[in-house]
């Protein structure tokens, strides 16, 4: 079975569509029970639904217990759940950017560690978590959500290699800008990070073939190559200016 979290919109739902392609019986989750189930009925097939704030600190262990329940084991985990927020640090509302840290770095992390054992046990598995390329650069405008993402990059690499020789592919999926509801829900207004944005089903797909393949880094689409090498050649000091001058 496959769990992709944040499967009511934007890159979870199209996981969702091209899981479902490739015949995987699916456990859909998010907040947004209304859209999960219209996929589900859009989908056909093995399709469960569980409706979950996994912000919450309990949100993580309460899921599991529910895919014990249905029967299920979690073969493919996709940790693809996930916000940001623009603006200044000390003006966005702290209680906001805690739950952006839950959901995107703890949450992750411990879906991760309650899905392993079983893996580990059978012997296959793949775990694929939603970074950005965001995790390559600091974020002044856009902070913790950055800090957040170079954290899912790290500490998916690490896996990877942990789990290598144990027939569990661990790929951490950097997109850029992809047409989503990401934008919206993180109050982006700059004009460019819309002409830039790629569309969803191609990253979806570099996501799952790099899984496959268990590429430890996925970063889909030349430009965002470019952005993810770009830390190579471009001093930090001077990277954080220019990403302060976007204005995203
Ligand atoms: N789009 C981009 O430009 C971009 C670029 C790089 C990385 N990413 C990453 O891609 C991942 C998917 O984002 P997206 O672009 O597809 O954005 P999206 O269209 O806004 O979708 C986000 C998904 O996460 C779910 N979610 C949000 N808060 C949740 C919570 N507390 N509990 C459970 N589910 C929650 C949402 O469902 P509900 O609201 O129904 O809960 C929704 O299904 C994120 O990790 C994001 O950081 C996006």
């Amino acid at each position: 079975m496959t769990l992709i979290t944040g499967a009511s919109a934007g890159l979870g739902a199209e996981f969702a569509r091209q899981c479902a392609t490739r015949g995987d019986e699916l456990v859909l989750v998010a907040r947004r029970r209304e859209r999960l189930d219209a996929l589900a009925a859009e989908l056909g097939g093995k399709v469960h639904v569980i409706a979950s704030d996994l912000s919450k600190a309990e949100a993580a262990a309460e899921l599991m217990a529910e895919v014990e329940r249905l029967g299920l084991w979690i073969e493919t985990l996709i940790n693809n759940a996930g916000f940001g927020l623009t603006g200044r640090f000390a003006d966005i509302p702290l209680g906001r950017q805690q739950q952006m840290i839950d959901l995107n770095i703890r949450t992750l992390t411990t879906l991760a560690h309650l899905a392993l054992p079983k893996m580990i046990e059978r012997g296959r598995g793949g775990i694929l978590n939603v970074a950005s390329t965001a995790a390559f650069q600091p974020g002044p405008g856009f902070a913790v959500y950055f800090a957040t993402k170079a954290y899912v990059l790290s500490f998916s690499e690490a896996l990877h290699q942990e789990l290598r020789r144990k027939g569990i592919r661990v790929s951490a999926l950097c997109p850029g800008p992809t047409r989503t509801e990401f934008g919206q829900v993180a109050g982006v207004t700059s004009q460019s990070f819309d002409r830039f944005s790629a569309d969803a089903p191609a990253v979806v797909g570099a996501g799952l073939r790099g899984l496959q393949r268990n590429k430890a880094v996925i970063v889909p689409g030349l430009t965002n190559k470019v952005t993810a090498q770009s830390g190579r050649v471009i001093p930090r000091a001077l990277m954080r200016r220019i990403v302060a001058s976007l204005k995203l």
